[in-house]
């Protein structure tokens, strides 16, 4: 039998996967989110997702990844021919979102750049929408652009390249000089951004609790979307990682280390990010909320103006913090092609550097399609339908399968406990069969609701204000043709050698 790859040193596996949680969702999604669903109030249903869910769900694929030593796809099969789908459902999102996440960090690359000369100018917006992307009418294709072309073939060189090292000199040597230097450098912005004048006003409308949309399903949606995404769980990647832990490793320690480390460097990043926007709002004498952005806008469009407006060194802060984007969206990046890496070598039983070739190949040559000048329309709307119906829906379906159709959580919980410092209690349990299935399941519930049956037949409401045709044909298509094609190669043939090793150790494991 084949060994299986194997990370060198346990600090070597919590920082690949720390570094595989905090990405772009830490630094750009999570401070957005967080103040648009109720600032200081968004607290309660982000803490509740990461304790009830977030935490548990990685424990779960930490231990499942550890027991079946065998990417998503294996992993599932391993435990039932009948849920191997859910697998490629998963690695299948992760192609999907290395598409256009790929896109984003070639675009942090470009503004590295432009910080040695501020070239962004005065009007940041018009920069970014017409000097920069050149952005066409939504729908519309409109050629490659060459300054988001370039940099993103670099993007997909230094991925792969990291990936055809294999797991131990590639995976975990790109992650243990990467993430020590992310964190200083962000240390470095958040104490500047901090000691700016108007700081304080900024952390005060971060944090300060609105609790009138407490109740509101959007906003629990938004809290274990965030956490799913930020936590890299429901998309292949944890198991694919805790895949390659030796057989003699903690599991619950390593997932509330990783946890914890995640959701404090995200708390972090929503403290460097309002104590800027407060600077700037002081600076232009208005309220914190009307300089406030999210995503696409607050990263290239609010970010840059607030560079400009630095008392001193504006461009090495400029630099550090586009710096900042491109290292914590590469290790993700890595860990996030990695998934169909392992899925392609244990499935059709082809070397890894061959699966890095056709997996991340193909991967690179769709994400062109988001390097065209109508390259942010699309990535907009299909990080929206791939997140919302993508990765919160296979969260769900993963927990109710695993507890309630297979009841592997008895079992999983004595894997667990048997090799772990801390031991698993009831509450582990309770929160994966009852409170996720109840909570996550309503939340869909209301969300399927406003998006499909009241809301999509008329043009209020959808997201973005986008055309229904567009939305139809690019974000529920994405998000339906994943399960469909995820079902489709669960009913092509295991290579020999492979379909023997899955029946011997499905009976052993049982
Ligand atoms: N977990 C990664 C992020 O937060 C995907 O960006």
């Amino acid at each position: 039998m084949e060994t299986r790859s194997q990370w060198g040193t346990r600090a070597g596996f919590i920082m690949a996967a720390v570094g595989s949680a905090i990405g772009l969702g830490n630094i750009w999604r999570f401070p957005a989110v967080a103040y648009e669903n109720g600032g200081g109030a968004f607290f309660i249903p982000y803490l509740f997702a990461l304790l009830t869910a977030g935490i548990p769900i990685l424990i779960l694929e930490f231990t499942m990844g550890h027991k079946y030593r065998g990417s998503a796809p294996l992993t599932y099969r391993k435990i039932s021919k009948k849920s191997e789908w859910i697998g490629w459902w998963q690695v299948l999102i992760a192609f999907v979102i290395s598409t256009y996440y790929s896109v984003i960090i070639a675009w942090a690359i470009s503004y590295s750049v432009f910080s040695f000369n501020l070239n962004w100018g005065d009007d940041t917006e018009s920069f970014l929408f017409n000097d920069y992307l050149n952005l066409a009418a939504p729908g519309e294709l409109g050629g490659l652009v060459p300054g988001v072309f370039i940099p993103l073939i670099i993007v997909w060189i230094a991925v792969l390249g990291i990936l055809f090292k294999g797991v131990k000199k590639g995976i975990e040597v790109a992650n243990r000089i990467f993430i020590p230097a992310l964190v200083i450098i962000f240390l470095i912005i958040v104490i500047r951004a901090v000691t700016l004048p108007g700081a304080l006003e900024g952390l005060d409308a971060f944090f300060t609790p609105d609790f009138s949309n407490i109740l509101n399903p959007d906003v629990w949606v938004a809290a274990y979307g965030q956490i799913f995404f930020s936590l890299s769980i429901a998309f292949a990647i944890m198991i694919t990682y805790s895949s390659y832990l030796p057989k003699k490793s903690d599991i619950t320690n390593n997932a509330f280390i990783t946890g914890f480390a995640n959701s404090g460097f995200e708390l972090l990043c929503g403290i460097g990010v309002f104590a800027v926007l407060g600077f700037m709002a002081t600076q232009q004498g208005v309220a914190v909320d009307e300089v406030v952005a999210g995503g696409v806008g607050l990263a290239f469009v609010v970010f840059p103006q607030i560079i400009n407006q630095f008392p001193a060194l504006n461009e090495l802060f400029g630099f550090l913090f586009f710096a900042s984007l491109v290292l914590a969206g590469l290790t993700s990046l890595i860990s996030i092609t990695e998934t169909y890496v392992a899925g392609l070598v244990d499935k059709f039983k082809i070397s890894r550097n061959k699966a890095v070739l056709y997996g991340g190949g193909l991967a690179a040559i769709i994400s062109l399609l988001f390097a065209t000048r109508g390259g942010l329309n699309f990535l907009d709307t299909v990080d929206y339908f791939i997140n919302q119906f993508g990765i919160a829906f296979v969260g769900l379906v993963e927990v109710i399968v695993i507890a309630w159709f297979f009841r592997k959580l008895g079992q999983f919980k004595s894997h667990a406990n048997d090799i772990s410092d801390i031991r698993l209690g009831s509450w582990w349990t309770i929160s994966l069969s009852v409170i996720t299935p109840i909570v996550l399941g309503y939340t869909m519930y209301g969300l399927f609701k406003q998006n499909l049956l009241k809301e999509f037949p008329t043009d209020n409401g959808n997201y973005g204000n986008y055309p229904d045709s567009f939305i139809f044909s690019v974000g529920w298509i994405v998000a339906i043709a994943v399960i469909i094609v995820g079902i489709l190669i669960s009913f092509t043939k295991w290579k020999s050698s492979n379909s023997e090793q899955i029946e011997n150790e499905s009976r052993e494991v049982k």
